[in-house]
């Protein structure tokens, strides 16, 4: 792999969750497996005040909790720590630039980092149209010796409805010119998500049949076991519907709905996911209770532990109607998929995490035989994103014995059977990625718009008709029932998807 040009990160935000959690670690890493570039320096800003070493403390204590850290490996973490620096400023006050800006001098001066830096914005979203201007004010958005260049990166959520996003871009742009933008979804970095690309695109199997001819329906889910946690104030403004389906869900429907880019470059493949969201089929206000069942988690227990409801969670207000769970079915218009059903669903406090995509094939026109299970006599194609990542084919195989039988079996590749196969987080991939400058895995603004005119309906409907119901479901289960409403095709329900791939089924190990 590439190894990047020498440069500074700069991290607004960290003092944050973000940074300790996953972005220090997964700098870490990187420097592990060689891809840090020769001269490299981290420069943590926040408000809270922190020394250098207190910073250095705690990144440590995030690297032995969140990186492949290994105890008494011979790489003493001190000395990684030395190349993170920290800086408190008041972020929102565009005059304490001046201190960041002398701050990046003299880094840049003594690290020979030649003027490269990335400005990376973990801070509360509500500072990511501020940051850039007061970043622009003291003219760090270019390098004005020309030599080096300057990137931003963007965490999500980028906006949390469409004229929010659109008014963020601009004012963004204003800045920093699209190329230099970074548009964080982190599910894009994830390995199994870029395999979707890999499967359709290296198997003269599966593209001829990738289409509305063959497929009957196409099912995503990204299921989490775990409540709101600690972040139940972001949680409460945001709900299910912004904080995962704008984003992780639609980026996948884009990978699995596009048509072959020209060629493997950035724009090429935003090019195709972008024409994929512009051709979501738009809801109308009445379509929305029919089409999008959104439930909240209710107190429950699950093995014998008790979890307490949303409602009471820390940070959500007690008569929230947030949701934590939104199941929902939509067309896209075009020649390739129209007439399939997509149904999507995502919550918190389901029995499992799981994320995976299932691929319904057609049955055969005709059933010259008899089954044996109860199983659907149609072929499934299912592409494991996480845990237990892989592949799972489902066929049907005659029972031995006289007569003809037939049951579905699985064909099944596991990645964890690659051996001496790293597999990288998200967050390397994406922070190396943008490092050596290529935004491929990183969403484009009038991709992240087009997202939001799909969402912006639903938003509209849950927000002016309060007929619209909340449907309630207890921690630990698979949500509202109502979500099997949405399927009106005989003989179809969801899967439920087990911790291991090859298994499914409501009551399987989780
Ligand atoms: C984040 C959401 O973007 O993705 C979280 O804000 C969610 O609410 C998380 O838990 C899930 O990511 P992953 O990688 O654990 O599936």
């Amino acid at each position: 792999m590439q190894k990047p040009e020498n440069q500074i990160l700069v991290i607004f935000g960290a003092s944050g969750d973000l940074t300790w959690r996953k972005l220090i670690p997964a700098i870490y890493d990187l420097k592990e497996q060689k891809l840090l570039p020769d001269n490299f320096v981290v420069l943590g800003v926040s408000r809270s005040s922190f020394s250098d070493d207190k910073f250095r403390e705690k990144m440590i204590d995030g690297i032995k909790k969140f990186s492949n850290y290994k105890e008494n490996s011979g790489n003493p973490l001190e000395e990684f720590a030395k190349k993170l620096f920290y800086l408190s400023i008041e972020t929102a006050n565009t005059e304490d630039y001046a201190a960041l800006k002398k701050k990046l001098t003299e880094l840049d001066l003594q690290f020979k980092t030649n003027g490269n830096f990335i400005f990376y914005l973990a801070t509360p979203p509500g500072l990511y149209g501020k940051v850039p201007v007061s970043l622009a004010a003291h003219k760090l958005n270019l390098d004005e010796s020309n030599n080096g260049w300057r990137k931003l990166i963007v965490e999500k959520p980028f906006g949390y409805d469409l004229n929010s996003a659109i008014e963020l871009n601009k004012k963004i742009l204003n800045e920093f010119s699209e190329n230099q933008i970074y548009r964080i979804d982190h599910y894009l970095g994830k390995e199994t998500v870029q395999n979707v690309l890999v499967t359709r695109f290296s198997n003269g199997v599966f593209e001829p049949l990738w289409n509305r001819n063959y497929v009957d329906h196409i099912e995503v889910t990204s299921s989490e076991n775990i409540g709101v946690e600690n972040r139940g104030g972001y949680y409460d403004e945001s709900g299910a519907l912004r904080d995962m389906v704008q984003n992780h869900l639609l980026q996948i429907t884009g990978l699995i709905g596009m048509e072959p880019p020209a060629s493997f470059d950035s724009n090429s493949i935003r090019n195709e996911t972008l024409k994929v969201f512009q051709s979501l089929h738009l809801l109308k206000p009445e379509e929305v209770p029919k089409n999008v069942i959104r439930g909240q988690y209710g107190a429950s227990t699950i093995r014998g532990e008790q979890v307490p409801g949303y409602r009471e969670e820390k940070g959500v207000a007690p008569g929230s109607r947030t949701e934590t769970y939104v199941a929902m079915k939509f067309y896209i218009d075009n020649w390739r998929w129209g007439g399939v059903p997509f149904y999507i669903r995502t919550g918190k406090r389901l029995p499992t995490k799981v994320t995976e995509v299932v691929i319904h094939f057609k049955q055969t026109p005709h059933h010259l035989f008899s089954r044996k299970d109860s199983g659907e006599a149609c072929n499934q194609l299912v592409i494991r994103i996480q845990p237990d990542e892989g592949i799972l084919m489902r066929i049907g195989m005659k029972v031995p014995g006289s007569g003809f039988n037939i049951q579905n079996v699985n064909m099944d590749f596991h990645y964890s059977e690659l051996q001496n196969t790293y597999l990288p987080t998200a967050y390397e991939r994406l922070l190396h990625d943008c490092m050596i400058g290529d935004s491929t895995l990183y969403a484009r603004g009038d991709a992240v718009e087009a997202a939001w005119k799909f969402i912006q309906p639903i938003q509209k409907a849950w927000e002016e008709n309060k007929d619209i119901p909340l449907f309630g479901y207890p921690a630990g289960t698979w949500g509202p029932e109502n979500a099997d409403d949405l399927i009106d095709e005989p003989n179809t329900k969801w899967r439920y998807p087990c911790k291991n791939l090859a298994n499914d089924g409501l009551y399987c190990e989780l």
